[in-house]
């Protein structure tokens, strides 16, 4: 599998790979909708503080393993394991997560794809608050439309996956990423121009601590994760094809502050436009974004209709893109697998998984409309994914793997890997070992416990 082929050829283009897979609609769909309905500004403090302290370590511990073991995810453990063999289960991991993830993430990227269409179509043009919600429910619970868009994107990503990794990721990613950063720095200029938008920068900046209960605190551990990809053998995947001579502390670090910082913007874009329109509210939930970003172009450029219709136009499609670069990365941690252990051909492997993930996205994208009300431990479809791969499989592989590089792994090996054979200096390299062994998975193992009663820091409110 790391064959020369796939080796990322240049340093740069392992960071962009891994940017490509954490900056997505994690970060300008998820961020928002997340902090919107878990109360603003402390929800954010905390994403941050987990982010610092878990996320972008776990990011890191994914790196080294990927990277050491030079394989897929059940061969980089095994390898490594020092020949316990139960490890090799963690294999299972990015298979499991990978067909759920990208079910219901494909979801939100064939909303974008439809909203991508009706810019095109200038499908926005006139059009008043009210109808921007009214549309986005009509469209979200049709049980015929978005299924098509997601049936698009999942194959598109099927296609890019087949085609193999160097070729289909590292180019799209470095002309994209640059983009989309520049188009989200304008939108957030112009939101913040908009009326009453000091009031959506209160929400987002001004922390009220009573609103944290075990859920929020929960939900930000969940988001840090979902953001950074990592929790799921995803970047391990990635990391095996990265070059010996990449600084795999410096290149976390870089990811996780590009990701941090196009969340914290997207955030910037959406709040103080919420406050600003009529009838839009922050704990909208996944409409959100979806409501308040057409309002926003035509908010702000609708006095020059072209600008208007050039701008929504390629702001969405670089929304496609960069929720193609992670649905990307989604496919590929099982189709690695499948490569890997059942010897099917990488175009093969891509299209029995996008097939399965296809219907698993229908049930997914009819929560919100038809079977509304079929639900299993009280959530429809779309929600219980969400749950069980943010909340849930994410943070419980994070915790493992930092186990298992902190304290199964031989040191030697670990401190080589961070400092590619010595050569490099890594200065943070004791406080990294320390959060990699000690805090981490405490940290984790504590929220866990607190949301299971054993003890209550945070009360639910
Ligand atoms: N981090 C990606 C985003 O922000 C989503 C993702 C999750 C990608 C898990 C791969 C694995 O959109």
């Amino acid at each position: 599998m790391s064959s020369d082929k796939n080796i990322f050829v240049s340093k740069v283009g392992a960071i962009l790979a891994a940017a490509g897979s954490a900056v997505g609609l994690g970060n300008v769909w998820r961020f928002p909708t997340e902090t919107g309905t878990n109360g603003g500004a402390a929800f954010l403090l905390i994403y941050v503080f987990f982010m610092l302290l878990l996320a972008m370590p776990i990011m890191v511990t994914e790196f080294v393993i990927g990277r050491h073991g030079g394989s897929d995810v059940t061969d980089s453990f095994l390898k490594m394991s020092g020949g316990r063999k139960g490890w090799k289960w963690m294999g299972l991991l990015p298979v499991v997560s990978g067909f759920l993830v990208l079910s219901y993430y494909s979801v939100v990227a064939g909303w974008t794809l439809h909203y991508a269409f009706e810019a095109l179509m200038n499908g926005f043009a006139g059009k008043t608050s009210d109808e921007f919600t009214a549309d986005f429910a009509a469209f979200s619970s049709d049980s015929l439309m978005p299924v098509c868009w997601t049936a698009l994107i999942i194959a598109m990503t099927c296609g890019i996956v087949a085609l193999g990794v160097q070729r289909g990721i590292e180019r799209g990613s470095k002309i994209m990423m640059p983009l989309l950063f520049v188009f989200i720095l304008v939108l957030v200029v112009c939101s913040l121009s908009l009326p009453n938008a000091s009031l959506g920068l209160q929400f987002l900046f001004q922390p009220d601590f009573s609103k944290v209960t075990g859920s929020v605190i929960l939900s930000a551990m969940g988001q840090a994760f979902f953001s950074l990809s990592v929790g799921l053998g995803c970047l391990c995947t990635y990391a095996c094809y990265f070059r010996k001579d990449v600084d795999l502390m410096k290149d976390g670090i870089n990811v996780a502050s590009i990701d941090t910082l196009v969340a914290l913007l997207s955030g910037l874009i959406i709040f103080p436009a919420v406050y600003s329109i009529q009838g839009l509210q922050p704990d909208a939930g996944p409409s959100l974004v979806f409501v308040t970003l057409p309002n926003v172009f035509q908010q702000v450029f609708g006095g020059i209709p072209v600008l208007a219709y050039l701008f929504s136009l390629i702001f969405y499609l670089l929304l496609v893109m960069a929720a193609l670069t992670s649905s990307i990365s989604m496919l590929e941690m099982s189709v690695a697998y499948f490569h890997k252990n059942l010897h099917l051909s990488r175009p093969l492997a891509a299209v029995l998984v996008s097939v399965v993930c296809m219907f698993l996205a229908t049930f997914c994208s009819w929560s919100f409309g038809d079977w509304k009300d079929v639900t299993l431990f009280g959530m429809g479809f779309f929600d219980l994914f969400d749950f069980l791969v943010a909340k849930l499989i994410m943070p419980v592989g994070g915790m493992l793997m930092c186990i298992f590089l902190g304290w199964v792994v031989d040191e030697k090996v670990f401190r080589a890997e961070m400092t590619n054979n010595g050569t490099l200096r890594s200065p943070l390299y004791p406080t990294f070992r320390f959060i990699i062994r000690y805090l981490a998975p405490l940290c984790i193992f504590l929220i866990f416990a607190n949301e299971l009663g054993l003890f209550n820091f945070f009360t639910e409110a």
